[in-house]
């Protein structure tokens, strides 16, 4: 167990295959405590991704974490979804039973405004999905830029192609206009780019691993990540499957795995053709002081070491 009492983390996602593997992670490290889900519009309609949240929620036996339900639809562009990436459901060939619990009546976005206005200073705030939730509450409530402890995102590309356009990646494809309000926001987060996280694979053996364990959780991990592993095959021509989220959420507990650089970023809003990609200004061209700490290094395999043996704690804990 930690020393030091666990940091509180909101977690705003949009589950999908490996936000669901962020939430058990989650759910794994008595570093963190959970304080809530806001989920919120991406990988699959909201209505899916709510439910995979409670379901998610039930199956690592935390049903006492709220979960809330934030924006379903981008700010200014049409709902963009990555069923072919997360399967129709968001979860793969995974099917939960349908969660016992509901969401609170409070929206996302009110959620994360009071609990970060209650706590200031103390909530590391992850965002995982498009960033809608947050720029909402930014533009509600503008105070909580100061009672924010802490915003780790996981989104964007400076480095790398896109993975949803050529020049995107999709938490910020799917919406730039928000992504623009949070970059703009004083904010200076931790982004987690998908040129890091592409190299952070989960492996067949990891899988066949957790399955030797047995139980709900290893089966559920494996039926996911089939179908997210059958996409990277097609796509990327490796049998394994990139773990974002996951790697997004470890830095609250284990920020050494890690290393960042200080640019300026923007991101474009205008151009369809480039609509959602990523500028990273590493050089200092513009003159424009940084508003982002960039992870341009990551201890993959060791994290993925460590993701497997906190899955393995998991399922015992539970077993
Ligand atoms: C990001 O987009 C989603 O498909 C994943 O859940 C992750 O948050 C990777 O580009
Ligand atoms: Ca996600």
């Amino acid at each position: 167990m930690p020393a030091t009492a666990p940091r509180r983390v909101l977690l705003d996602t949009d589950p999908g295959i490996d936000d669901a593997l962020a939430i058990l992670l989650a759910l794994a490290s008595p570093e963190i405590t959970l304080t809530a889900l806001t989920v919120v519009h991406g990988n699959c309609p909201l209505s899916e991704a709510v439910a995979n949240a409670l379901a998610l929620l039930e199956l690592g036996g935390a049903t006492q974490i709220p979960v809330a339900v934030g924006c379903a639809a981008p700010l200014l562009r049409p709902p963009f979804t990555a069923t072919e990436t997360h399967g129709l459901s968001g979860l793969g060939y995974a099917r939960l039973p349908a969660a016992t619990i509901a969401p609170v009546a409070e929206h996302g976005v009110d959620l994360l405004i009071r609990e970060l206005l209650a706590a200031p200073g103390q909530i590391s705030l992850v965002a995982v999905g498009p960033l809608t939730n947050l720029a909402l509450a930014l533009r509600k409530e503008p105070q909580i830029v100061a009672a924010i402890g802490e915003l780790i995102i996981m989104g964007a590309a400076f480095q790398a192609d896109g993975n949803t356009t050529p020049l995107a990646e999709f938490n910020i494809y799917a919406d730039p206009h928000a992504a623009k309000i949070v970059f703009d926001a004083g904010l200076a987060p931790t982004i987690v780019p998908w040129d890091i996280t592409r190299e952070i694979r989960l492996g067949r053996h990891d899988i066949d691993r957790l399955l030797q364990r047995g139980g709900p959780i290893a089966e559920f991990i494996a039926e996911a990540t089939r179908f997210y592993i059958e996409f990277h095959l097609k796509q990327f021509g490796y049998a394994g499957c990139a773990i974002n989220d996951p790697a997004a959420l470890a830095l609250v507990y284990w920020p050494h795995l890690a290393r960042t650089t200080q640019a300026y970023i923007d991101v474009e809003i205008s151009s369809e053709l480039t609509m959602g990609k990523t500028i990273a200004d590493f050089q200092g061209l513009t003159g424009k002081h940084p508003n982002a700490q960039i992870v341009t290094h990551f201890d993959g395999e060791g994290f993925v070491a460590h993701f497997v043996e906190r899955m393995e704690q998991l399922i015992d804990r539970l077993a």
